[in-house]
């Protein structure tokens, strides 16, 4: 047993390598790479502006980066409206005033900028990349109250209404989780939503879960994007897109909308590449897991589900 758990596992992780490093080399994955490079570079920036003293002349080979990026990207005709690119506006932008400011313009490097840069931009005052200065007294008027309360209020439910839900209100949610954190700010989780005449072909494949996912409204399928991920950050992407989870099923309960996470193996196995073939999801999109959603009935029942005490799980290390 222990041995063909072994070779199955050894299986999987080869092939998973494989195709990181396939989609890290191949052209057909080159736009979603190269925008992730972009925001990459450009994140590397945006954290030396933000520190209290950025060191005047850094980041000089970030930027000629960025900017060769850029350059093939246009010459290759991808998307210039991405986020990778408005990034890239707003980085620049700074970057370049930041040094002048400093005398550390490379002028060479400046030309380059400006060149790239669409004028009505570099004279604007919209900021889509760099830096923004938070004053403390904006930022602490949240009330802890209604933070607890939703927090303590948020239950993986299994019982839902049969009502449709609005896909706006989905979208709200998700829009709410995209402020998660995620390394580098590479944003790697995608969501698919499935619409109710997919609510028999997918509670098929979570077969075993229970019964209780049939009842879902609709389901949202979570992946997370590991073109962005170069081999040696292998499954970092999981840990992004699993921060990305715990915002969004927050998001979901403060939007009326209840929600409950399904576990899906994180390979590709053959349900998943079932799942994967179905709706569409491109195979260097791993996914991460379900959530079965719906509106909440008047009453429901949810496990207690007990926590740790805190004490449990910390250790004050001296
Ligand atoms: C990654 C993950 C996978 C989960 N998978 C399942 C699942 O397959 N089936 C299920 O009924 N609940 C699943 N859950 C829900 C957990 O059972 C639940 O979050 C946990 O018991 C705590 O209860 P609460 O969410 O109501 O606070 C999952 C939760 C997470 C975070």
């Amino acid at each position: 047993m222990y041995l063909k758990d072994f070779l199955l596992i050894f299986r999987q992780e080869y092939r998973q390598v494989r195709l990181i490093r396939k989609i890290w080399i191949n052209d057909a994955y080159k736009e979603r790479r190269m925008t992730s490079r972009i925001i990459l570079n450009c994140h590397s920036i945006e954290k030396g502006l933000s520190l209290k003293k950025p060191r005047p002349g850094f980041g000089k080979q970030k930027v000629d980066n960025i900017l060769s990026l850029i350059e093939e990207y246009q010459r290759c005709g991808y998307d210039m409206n991405h986020i990778s690119i408005k990034m890239a506006f707003g980085v620049l932008k700074e970057y370049m005033i930041y040094q002048q400011g400093e005398g550390e313009i490379d002028p060479l490097q400046k030309s380059e900028i400006e060149k790239i840069i669409p004028k009505a931009y570099l004279s604007n005052n919209v900021k889509t990349g760099g830096t923004q200065r938070i004053i403390k007294k904006d930022i602490m008027q949240n009330d802890k109250k209604e933070f607890e309360h939703l927090i303590t209020t948020r239950h993986s439910i299994r019982d839902f209404l049969d009502e449709e839900i609005s896909l706006e209100d989905i979208k709200e949610a998700v829009k709410f989780a995209l402020r998660a954190p995620s390394a580098c700010n590479r944003q790697p989780s995608r969501v698919y939503i499935t619409d109710k005449t997919q609510r028999e072909i997918m509670s098929q494949y979570l077969d075993g879960v229970g019964g209780f996912e049939a009842s879902a409204q609709n389901y949202l399928i979570i992946t997370s994007d590991m073109s962005a991920y170069p081999l040696s950050e292998k499954n970092q992407w999981i840990v992004s897109t699993g921060i990305f989870i715990g915002y969004l099923s927050l998001a979901l309960h403060s939007c009326g909308l209840g929600a409950c996470i399904i576990q899906r193996e994180l390979y590709a196995t053959k349900v998943n590449q079932s799942i994967a073939k179905e709706f569409n999801i491109p195979e260097e999109e791993q996914i991460i897991c379900v959530i079965c959603i719906g509106k909440y009935p008047e009453t429901f029942n949810v496990p207690i589900s007990i926590r740790y005490d805190v004490e449990d799980i910390i250790k004050v290390l001296k």
